[in-house]
């Protein structure tokens, strides 16, 4: 029996180089998550904020050089229990000098054979992905059975095809595609947006993985479908239960779907606890950006009152030039005079706030 959460990410920053900026982009800068088995930790923020790097430095896809991922993956299953990342750093150097990077070295073969061997038996069978679009990340030339087959023979202990193909035909009715036996021979793009979306969750699932990764599951589809899968996803996590992370700029989506949420912000996070206290705009305790977000989405009550929604003022951090002080204080509107110089200045850590709810911001120290 496994103790503590499937995944913890501490101090995870993933940085890239762009040529034509020269400089370097600091993606994800310090994120802090955890997530604790059968639960689904929702991650929003605006776009930019580094929530899908994020998750594919979690699967170790971070392969443009001299891309690099440091700090610590833990990931701790039934049959895993490690940092992902464990010995990768003696392929990675990074020299810093006042709060700016100088100087990345990596050596890129070594990294990349290391990532993979430590990888091989993670990817696809203990942490399983669902993207944006389907149809782009199934094969289009073979049928979506064939696929889902193939997958639970690699993954799972069943390596008799006519069981596989049972189990295949069992998760396509859990993600209640029409059909099923009918639909197996069908090729990806002989479905629909929202079919396809169905059968590439089917084939997540059916590695029966310990984590699941999806990053904006129903984005892109339109507003019925979405709201299908949303309801298919809310089912398969009262019965199948996967631990996930659920990635999504859409809060209404977050809110339906998630325990617990973590609010990223310019590569880092600023606001992480339980979903119903940090995606109410009612509760006290919550980051300025948290409230930001939550007033530019529409709610019953600006329906009902026709009010105008805020819509979030300036910019979204640019990650290579990373102001000093709070990340957010240029956009903040709630500084106080007492606060000032070290929103300005200082970075706050995430601070405790009441159980399992942390938040980055010094409106919540005391002096
Ligand atoms: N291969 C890359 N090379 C350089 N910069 C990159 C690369 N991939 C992502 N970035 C930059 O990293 C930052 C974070 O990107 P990321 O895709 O994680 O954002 P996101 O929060 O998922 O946004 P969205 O909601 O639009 O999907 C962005 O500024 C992006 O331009
Ligand atoms: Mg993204």
């Amino acid at each position: 029996m496994i103790k503590g959460p499937v995944l913890t990410i501490e101090n995870l920053r993933t940085y890239f180089y762009s040529k034509s900026k020269q400089a370097f982009i600091r993606s994800v800068d310090g994120v802090n998550l955890e997530i604790d088995k059968g639960k689904t930790l929702g991650i929003v923020g605006e776009s930019g904020s580094g929530k899908s790097i994020t998750a594919m430095s979690v699967m170790g896809l971070i392969s443009a050089p001299p891309g690099v991922i440091i700090g610590k993956i833990r990931l701790s299953t039934e049959s895993i229990q490690k940092n992902l990342l464990q010995g990768l750093k003696d392929y990675v150097r990074i020299n810093m000098s006042t709060g700016r990077i100088m100087e990345i070295y990596k050596d890129n073969v070594g990294w990349q054979k290391n990532i993979d061997r430590i990888m091989y038996k993670i990817r696809g069978r203990e942490i399983s992905m669902i993207f944006q679009n389907p149809k782009i990340s199934m094969n289009p030339f073979i049928t979506i059975g064939s696929q889902i087959t193939e997958s639970i023979m690699l993954n799972t202990t069943i390596k008799n095809r006519s069981k596989a193909k049972e189990r295949a035909l069992y998760w396509l009715e859990q993600v209640k595609i029409d059909s099923p036996r009918l639909r197996y021979n069908n090729n990806p793009h002989g479905l629909s947006g929202g079919m396809c979306q169905r059968a590439m969750i089917a084939m997540a699932l059916s590695s029966e993985p310990s984590l699941l990764i999806a990053d904006e599951p129903t984005t892109g589809l339109d507003a019925t479908i979405q709201s299908k899968i949303v309801n298919l996803l809310a089912e398969l996590k009262s019965t199948v239960g996967v631990t996930t992370m659920l990635i999504s700029h859409d809060i209404n989506v977050i809110r339906e779907l998630s325990d617990q949420v973590a609010v990223m912000y310019g590569g880092t996070v600023l606001e992480h606890g339980p979903a119903k206290d940090v995606l109410s705009a009612g509760y006290e305790y919550k980051h300025p950006y948290t409230a930001a977000l939550l007033a530019s989405i529409p709610n019953e009550q600006h329906i009902r009152e026709k009010g105008y929604l805020q819509a979030i003022k300036g910019d979204v951090l640019d990650t290579i030039n990373i102001p000093g002080g709070c990340r957010f204080h240029d956009r903040c509107e709630m500084i106080t005079n007492k606060i000032k110089e070290r929103c300005e200045n200082h970075e706050p850590d995430l601070k405790d706030i009441s159980a399992n709810h942390k938040v980055r911001c010094w409106l919540y120290y005391d002096s």
